[in-house]
C-alpha cells in the first residue's frame, strides 16, 4: 500500500517535469489534488487501512500531498511569471516608432482677423447684424442715396442679378435693413462677403467688409474719429497714426478716407505705401440725412457716424501678405502659415 503512495509521487514528479504549460499544470492539480483526484482518493479511504498501518500509512500520505501540492504550486508560480514575460515582451510598445501624423485644420486667416476686428467691436458695446448677400438693388443703392442711373454707381463694378438684383457691394447694404427693424439708440456691426466685378493683386470679385454704425441723439465726428482711432490702436498697436481725407460716398455727409501710418516702415515711405507713409483703410462719414429717410428716422433728431472695412486689407497688412488673389486660392502652403 506505501508502495502505491510512492509510485503516486513518482508519477507526480515525472508529470510536472514533463508539463509544458500552466494548463498542464492545472490539470495535473485537478488529477491529483481535485475533489475526484488521485491522492483525494487515497484520503476517504483512510478508514479502510487496518488500525496498525494506519498511523504510518496517514503521515506517508500527508507527506505526499504537501509534496504534491508544493511542487504543483511552485511549477505554477514559474509558469505564470515566464508568461507574463513573454507577454511583456511581445506586447511592448516601441515608442520610437514614428507616429501617424494628423492634419489639424484651422480657421482662415480672413476668419481670424474678422474674428478679432468683431470682438473688438462687440467689447465697445457694438452688436453683430447680417444681411443677405443677394440683395435688392434697393437696400444696396437707392436707400443709401444712389438713385438710378446716379453716376456715384460706376464707383462700384456691380454684379446684377436682375433690374433690381445685385450681389451686394458693400456691407452698407445692411445700414437701411437694420434701422427699419429698429429704433435709435443703434451701435451695430455687420461683417459679411461682397461681391464687385473686379480682379488683380489688390482686389477680388469676393472680399470681406465690416460694416459699423452707431446712430443716437447727438452724435458727432469726434465720436467717429475716437472710436477709429481706439480701434485702430488695438488692431495695429498705440503708435500708429490716422489721417482723415476728406472724400464723397452718397450716404454719409461730409465722408472721409481714413489712411493709417504706414505699418511696414512706420511713416517713412516704403513700396507699401508707395512711398507716401500712408496706407487707405476705412471710408467712413456721417450718415446722409437721405438715408434717415429711407429708415423712417426724424433726420432733426438723429445723428450718426457709419464706416467700413476691408477686411483682407487689415490681415495684408497685419500679415505682409502682398497678393490679395492668395485668399481664395486656398493653398495649404499659404494657409498653414497661419
Ligand atoms: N461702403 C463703402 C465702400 O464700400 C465704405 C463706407 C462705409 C463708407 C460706410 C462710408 C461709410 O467703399
Amino acid at each position: 500500500m506505501l508502495n502505491d503512495l510512492h509510485s503516486i509521487k513518482k508519477s507526480v514528479q515525472e508529470e510536472a517535469e514533463k508539463a509544458e504549460s500552466l494548463q498542464d499544470i492545472q490539470n495535473l492539480k485537478i488529477r491529483y489534488l481535485g475533489k475526484k483526484g488521485l491522492l483525494t482518493g487515497k484520503i476517504k479511504t483512510l478508514s479502510s487501512i487496518p488500525k496498525e498501518q494506519r498511523p504510518e500509512y496517514g503521515r506517508s500520505l500527508n507527506e505526499i500531498k504537501n509534496f504534491t501540492e508544493e511542487l504543483l504550486d511552485s511549477k505554477e508560480k514559474a509558469f505564470k511569471a515566464s508568461e507574463l514575460d513573454t507577454s511583456l515582451q511581445t506586447q511592448q510598445i516601441d515608442v520610437t516608432v514614428p507616429g501617424c501624423y494628423t492634419p489639424s485644420g484651422r480657421l482662415h486667416p480672413v476668419t481670424q482677423v474678422l474674428n478679432e476686428i468683431i470682438g473688438i467691436f462687440v467689447s465697445l458695446g457694438f452688436s453683430v447684424e447680417e444681411g443677405p448677400e443677394i440683395e435688392l438693388d434697393y437696400y444696396n443703392f437707392e436707400a443709401l442715396n444712389f438713385p438710378k442711373d446716379h453716376p456715384a454707381r460706376d464707383m462700384q463694378d456691380t454684379f446684377f442679378i436682375s433690374d433690381d438684383v445685385v450681389l451686394r457691394t458693400h456691407t452698407s447694404s445692411v445700414q437701411v435693413r437694420v434701422m427699419e427693424k429698429n429704433s435709435p439708440p443703434l451701435r451695430v456691426i455687420a461683417p459679411g462677403k461682397v461681391y464687385r466685378c473686379d480682379a488683380d493683386v489688390s482686389h477680388i470679385p469676393m472680399f470681406h467688409q465690416l460694416e459699423g454704425f452707431m446712430v443716437d441723439r447727438h452724435i458727432r465726428m469726434s465720436d467717429l474719429k475716437g472710436m477709429l482711432e481706439l480701434f485702430i490702436h488695438r488692431v495695429f498697436g498705440p503708435e500708429t497714426s490716422l489721417r482723415f481725407r476728406p472724400s464723397f460716398f452718397p450716404f454719409t455727409e461730409p465722408s472721409a478716407e481714413i489712411d493709417i501710418s504706414c505699418v511696414m516702415c512706420k511713416g517713412a515711405g516704403c513700396n507699401v505705401c508707395s512711398g507716401t507713409g500712408w496706407i487707405e483703410i476705412l471710408g467712413a462719414g456721417m450718415i446722409n440725412p437721405r438715408v434717415y429717410e429711407s429708415a423712417g428716422y426724424d433726420p432733426d433728431v438723429y445723428t450718426g457716424f457709419a464706416f467700413g472695412l476691408g477686411i483682407e486689407r487689415v490681415a495684408m497688412l497685419k500679415y505682409e501678405i502682398n497678393d490679395i488673389r492668395l485668399f481664395p486660392e486656398n493653398d495649404k502652403r499659404f494657409l498653414e502659415q497661419f
